[in-house]
């Protein structure tokens, strides 16, 4: 399996060889990294490794992480001197938008492809592949970026777009969607150059250009429109319909054999066969008039005069209510959505936000039915609402001026099947979306059973001498998350001398990082916009810090420090304060909430139309933007939320718990496999490995094993791990976990990845996990430990 083993080579050596790296480049040593180390380390590009067995020992590293990176730079690393301010900002000089207070350093990876933003650019977006390459520095602005239904690929000759549905393969391990150009956008003559030119959270412009020619053509893409639409200012339109293999076999009912035609229409309907002699039917929408010439042997379709103005397309799907979904394809195809506004806000224990869409008319002469058509996701669909008319405090509104109270028609299923289950057609420019807010804080809603705490208070004792060792954000992050985790058990057990001597160890810790005195300090790249490790941001090699300075899994590193800085706010608030600017920039790097900071993205994760994170940064992936590990991002918004509450900031409490509720969600919709999102037969896994943009697999980035699928997607415990882990659904899920690794006695579960079964299992059976625990384990993983699994255990609820 050497074409798929080096990641898990490096499982056992990495941290080693990190530590190893780590000291030298503290010492001040010169490194030159040659290409040769990086050969020996790379592995298959862009697939998740498919290898059963594990390396034996080390903690468990749930990261997206980029395998076989062409060497970025083999010039020496130099770091930058350190910030040596002995008295870090206070917290009177915070502000929402102000200049992060950490050493800059530039990305050695740079976006491409994009207008002059002025300021941050997004790094994990639906459409970042837009700007960047993949991870040998190739096909730069080539990747996949799903639009739903709809992926596309921008190359400089034109707008490629698959209906990947049509290419639909899966078994119980894999479901996937393959890229085809099923649809091709380009122009006479073909462009030579585009470019991110304009983006919101839910659309981006590209614009396509030909050097020495006046003409443009923008792509409008918007998540979730059932049309592909299309701007073209003084070019001629070209369109080529059937991909590689396929044909056009009719337009407008004329079948079309040799020869080119010409037709005059404003609506063409055309029946191309593509592989698999499946038959597409695409429905081309111009304004008004125009005549096209069809050429059948190469499937082009080419305007005969140049033109300004929209085109839209829409591929007539053959699902549920085709022909209802029909009526409406043809009825709305006038209005475009072109922007997107986002309202935040809560009141209570809800939270609501809304998306409202600005349009414009394809035809402006247009006074029929104006209404907008949007696509939604099953989760979408099942937190749809009305907001409560009162006392709402906003978090977010990315653009005031607009009044969004409008309502919208929820019209069902219909038409398109995705990966993320089938669309439901809605009619309206607003949507509504309503979330149950959390109010589990720092504890468990329920004390800890009597009859456990004097075995608990023993655990204590001995864990709480455990000193972090890591230096690089993710492992330390576990690390100290886990002592905060006893701090917490400490105080519930009214241990105080305990509690306060770990609370003061934390603030130790701490300290470095937030003060820039460790080795990995935080530095800001001024490149992306974004808080990076000054280790990881020199992308030496693709490993290093888990591609930290490549934008990977923030959300998962920051998450267990903002988790830990909230445990040493709730009883000592004078240190967070004193350091609230560093807190505060490293938590805006992963939960920004102000659209108008210049120096972070928008929530840097979070997809707003997805409805949970994407992990994976900058560089391209097969299968689209991805996430693994759904439950880590649940903990970095867990600890957004407690961070904002002891930081007094109530923006950033609620956005963090917003955010937290939509991750959850999204958890129990497309995690927590069931066969209405995935059909019988992959929900059988009751767990994804990956959801990534066209590709769910049952793997992880370290092996296609079963108790990593699962317990990657539950770790670590804590308080809030009882909001997405129901009952009803572990009874279904212990089973395959079980059955698969529990019971296992050829090659059996690790023990780290016990612990985590172990916990699972107490769900529905806290008796049975108890003995487990407490008779079977000795070592935990770096994220856990004994006494927070008899602390989780020991807080179930009795029946
Ligand atoms: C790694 O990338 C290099 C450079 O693009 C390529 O030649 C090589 O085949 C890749 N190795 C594997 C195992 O994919
Ligand atoms: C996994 O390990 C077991 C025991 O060491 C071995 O028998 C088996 O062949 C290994 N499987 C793979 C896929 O390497
Ligand atoms: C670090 O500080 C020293 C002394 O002030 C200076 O000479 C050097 O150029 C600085 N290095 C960097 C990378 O800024
Ligand atoms: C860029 O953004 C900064 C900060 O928001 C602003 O002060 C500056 O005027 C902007 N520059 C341009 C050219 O828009
Ligand atoms: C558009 O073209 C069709 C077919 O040539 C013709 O019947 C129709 O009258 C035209 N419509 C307009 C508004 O010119
Ligand atoms: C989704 O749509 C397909 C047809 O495209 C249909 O066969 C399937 O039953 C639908 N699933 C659900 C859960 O509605
Ligand atoms: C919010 O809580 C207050 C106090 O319990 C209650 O009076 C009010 O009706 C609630 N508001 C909403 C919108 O539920
Ligand atoms: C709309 O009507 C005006 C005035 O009749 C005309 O000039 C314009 O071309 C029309 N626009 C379209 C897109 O048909
Ligand atoms: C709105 O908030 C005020 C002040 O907190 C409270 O008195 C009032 O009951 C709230 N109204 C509603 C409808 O929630
Ligand atoms: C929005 O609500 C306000 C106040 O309730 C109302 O006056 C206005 O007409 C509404 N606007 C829309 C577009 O529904």
């Amino acid at each position: 399996m050497s074409e798929t083993t080096p990641l898990l080579a490096h499982t056992s050596e990495r941290p080693g060889s990190n530590r190893m790296l780590l000291a030298k480049i503290a010492a001040g040593t010169l490194l030159v990294v040659s290409a040769i180390v990086l050969v020996a380390l790379s592995g298959k590009p862009d697939t998740p490794l498919v290898h059963a067995n594990q390396s034996s020992s080390g903690p468990i590293f749930p990261s997206t992480t980029v395998p076989n990176v062409t060497l970025v730079s083999t010039a020496a690393i130099v770091l930058p001197n350190q910030t040596s301010d002995p008295n870090p900002p206070i917290a009177e000089w915070v502000s929402e938008t102000m200049e992060p207070p950490f050493t800059s350093m530039t990305n050695l990876i740079l976006p491409k492809l994009h207008a002059d933003f002025n300021r941050s650019i997004p790094t994990n977006a639906w459409w970042t592949n837009f700007m960047i390459a993949d991870s040998h520095g190739q096909h730069l602005g080539e990747g996949q970026v799903t639009v739903t239904p709809y992926t596309v690929i921008s190359l400089n000759s034109g707008l490629q777009v698959s209906y990947g549905d049509d290419r639909r393969v899966g078994d119980n391990a894999i479901i996937q969607e393959y890229f085809a150009d099923d649809l091709v956008f380009s122009s006479n003559p073909p462009p030579n150059t585009r470019q991110v030119v304009w983006f919101d959270q839910l659309n981006v412009k590209l614009e396509f250009k030909r050097n020495n020619h006046h003409g443009t053509f923008n792509a409008l893409l918007s998540r979730g429109s059932p049309y592909i639409s299309v701007k073209y200012k003084g070019m001629v339109p070209k369109l080529s319909l059937g991909g590689n293999v396929g044909a056009i076999t009719s337009v407008n009912d004329i079948q079309i054999k040799t020869g080119t035609i010409s037709l005059t229409a404003s609506e063409f309907h055309f029946h191309t066969r593509i592989e698999r002699n499946i038959v597409q039917e695409w429905i081309v929408f111009f304004p008004n008039n125009v005549t096209l010439a069809i050429d059948p042997h190469t499937a082009t379709v080419t305007g005969v005069d140049t033109f300004y103005g929209i085109v839209r397309a829409a591929l007539l799907p053959q699902g549920q209510q085709k022909d209802t979904f029909k009526a409406l394809l043809l009825r709305l195809a006038n209005t475009v959505p072109v922007a997107t506004d986002i309202e935040m806000a809560t009141v209570n224990n809800t939270g609501v936000m809304k998306f409202s869409w600005r349009n414009k008319l394809m035809n402006p002469n247009n006074t029929g039915d104006n209404d907008l058509l949007m696509l939604a996701f099953p989760h979408h669909v099942d937190a749809f609402g009305e907001a409560p008319l009162a006392n709402l405090s906003t978090i977010l509104d990315s653009r005031p001026d607009i009044e969004s109270n409008g309502s919208f028609k929820i019209l069902g299923k219909m038409g398109h099947r995705t990966l993320k289950g089938n669309l439901t057609a809605v009619v309206g420019s607003t949507w509504t979306i309503v979330e149950p807010l959390t109010t589990v804080r720092f504890s468990a809603p329920r004390p800890i059973d009597p009859s456990k705490r004097k075995d608990i208070a023993n655990s204590l004792v001995r864990d709480a001498s455990y000193v972090p060792g890591a230096k690089d954000p993710y492992f330390f992050g576990k690390e100290i998350a886990r002592q905060a985790r006893l701090a917490l058990i400490a105080n519930k057990l009214g241990n105080f001398a305990v509690r306060d001597s770990l609370v003061a160890k934390l603030q130790g810790w701490l300290l470095p990082w937030l003060t820039g005195k460790n080795g990995d300090f935080f530095v800001y790249d001024t490149v992306w916009g974004g808080v990076c490790s000054s280790i990881g941001i020199q992308g030496m090699f693709y490993m290093t810090d888990f591609g930290n300075g490549w934008y990977n899994d923030h959300h998962f590193h920051y998450g267990y420090i903002f988790y830990t800085a909230a445990v040493v706010g709730k009883f000592r608030p004078e240190f967070i304060q004193k350091h609230k600017a560093a807190l505060f920039t490293i938590v805006r790097d992963v939960a920004n909430y102000n659209p108008n900071d210049h120096y972070f993205p928008l929530a840097r994760h979070f997809s707003w139309f997805d409805g949970h994170s994407f992990a994976s940064g900058v560089y391209v992936l097969d299968g689209g933007k991805s996430q693994e590990s759904v439950s880590e991002a649940i903990n970095s918004y867990y600890g957004v939320y407690l961070l904002g509450r002891v930081l007094e900031m109530p923006k950033l409490e609620q956005f963090g718990r917003m955010l937290l509720a939509m991750e959850m969600r999204a958890a129990q919709t497309y995690w927590q496999t069931k066969p209405d999102i995935y059909g019988e037969l992959y929900a059988k896994n009751e767990m994804t490995g990956m959801v990534g943009q066209t590709k769910v697999t049952y793997a992880t980035w370290f092996g296609p094993v079963i108790e990593h699928m699962h317990l990657i997607n539950v770790i670590p415990f804590t308080p809030i791990t009882e909001e997405f882990l129901s009952k009803e659904y572990i009874e279904k899920e212990y089973k395959v976990l079980y059955d698969g690794a529990v019971s296992r006695t050829v090659n059996p579960m690790e023990e780290i990845w016990r612990g985590y079964a172990f916990l699972d299992h107490a769900i529905i059976d806290p008796k049975a996990a108890w003995t487990e625990v407490q008779t079977q384990l000795k070592h935990f993983d770096d994220g856990n430990s004994r006494t927070n699994s008899l602390w989780w255990i020991a807080t179930r609820p009795q029946d």
